[in-house]
């Protein structure tokens, strides 16, 4: 039994450090959302900043799936744009649109009024739920930011974005102010991400969600360099850092130069493929998270082809391609977690 609790303690950090477990661990991007009706209770009564912004709530939010899913990580209930208020740019969340910055950056002017950020002053109420929810959790604590491409996509564009236009538009026109820009936000990343370590949080996940929409060569001048600086940044703390993209089939390489101990790899590259390409780094996914919405036994087949690919190897952890969709039934992420550890334990002691 003990042996049994310190394992599920152990088996998600194990694996990301690409060192053998007894099964692959287990969690899903926006496991804390919608899909719940306990989520859609809270929500109800308050707004999803409120949310974010009240540590006891953002506590609650972060525990509902760990109660009801055997999930072998629990990640911090917050939201990747929360530090765009703190800068200087404030949004909300409208339904039906998702969030809407109501004066996007688009000047180099707009640019330069950027305020720096205290991450122990800015996100008091988010490393107040890390605290908590640490004393609640026999399970790791995983903490996030947004990457630099993300997180500027949003401020720019003013919201969500089918082709970046004003975004790749300074980037090109103005490369200088587009680089000021990012190293702002990279600064910012690698101090939050600093904080929220310091705070309680085993692992770190740099979300770099929209980064596929960039070519490898604009990738390499206009990303890469920024993404490094985070991980670089935070090797001294000694958490496994978790670098996510999706889209990524041509960035691959480029993704695992930039760092990170674990690469995301989304459903449209086959898990063995992609994994071959970030070499003996371990990576998470690969389930497309549409597959939720199939019935069971589709899903289950779909779980079964991302674990013969992974074929017991150290170093994977399991988690859809993206996050959890709305209309997902609880019923199907609890069978996918109960399937995962079910099926075939990891490798024992041997790297292949
Ligand atoms: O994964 C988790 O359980 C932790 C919580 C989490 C949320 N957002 C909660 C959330 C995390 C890690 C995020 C990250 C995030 N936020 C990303 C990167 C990951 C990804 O999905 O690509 C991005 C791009 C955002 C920005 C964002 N926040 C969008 C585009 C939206 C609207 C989405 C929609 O479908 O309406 C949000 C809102 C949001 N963030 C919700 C949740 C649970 C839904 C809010 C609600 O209850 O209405």
């Amino acid at each position: 039994m003990t042996a049994d609790r310190l394992t599920k303690r152990e088996r998600f950090l194990r694996a990301c450090r690409a060192e053998p477990c007894d099964r692959p661990p287990v969690w899903f991007m926006r496991q804390a959302g919608r899909y719940m009706p306990e989520y859609r209770a809270l929500r109800a009564r308050y707004s999803m900043l409120e949310l974010c912004r009240t540590p006891e709530l953002a506590v609650e939010v972060t525990l509902q799936p760990v109660r009801r899913i055997a999930v072998d990580a629990a990640i911090i209930f917050s939201d990747l744009l929360l530090p765009l208020e703190p800068m200087g740019v404030p949004f909300d969340f409208v339904k039906g649109d998702g969030p809407v910055v109501s004066s996007p950056l688009r000047t180099e002017a707009d640019i330069d009024r950027l305020r720096p950020v205290e991450p122990r002053d800015a996100f008091a109420p988010v490393l107040e739920a890390i605290r908590l929810v640490r004393r609640e959790l026999q399970i790791p604590l995983i903490g996030f930011v947004g990457a630099p491409f993300t997180l500027a996509s949003y401020a720019i564009e003013g919201g969500h974005s089918s082709n970046y236009a004003h975004a790749k538009q300074l980037m090109y026109g103005r490369p200088d102010v587009w680089h000021r820009l990012c190293a702002r936000l990279a600064a910012m990343a690698a101090d939050y991400l600093r904080a929220q370590v310091e705070s309680g949080v085993q692992a770190v996940q740099v979300f770099d969600s929209w980064v596929g929409a960039l070519s490898p060569a604009d990738y390499a001048e206009f990303v890469q360099p920024h993404v490094r600086r985070i991980f670089d940044e935070l090797a001294d703390l000694g958490v496994p850092r978790i670098h996510f993209g999706t889209g990524t089939a041509t960035l691959l390489e480029l993704q695992r130069e930039a760092g990170g101990d674990v690469v995301g790899l989304d459903w449209r590259v086959p898990l063995d493929q992609g994994w071959a390409r970030i070499g003996d780094r371990a990576v998470q996914g690969n389930l497309d998270p549409a597959l939720l919405l199939a019935p069971i036994d589709r899903l289950k087949a779909g779980v079964a082809d991302v674990l013969r690919r992974a074929a017991g190897r150290p170093g994977h952890v399991f988690n859809l391609g993206h996050g959890i969709l709305p209309s997902t039934r609880l019923e199907h992420v609890q069978a996918v977690a109960d399937f995962v550890h079910e099926a075939t334990a990891c490798a024992s002691g041997t790297a292949n």
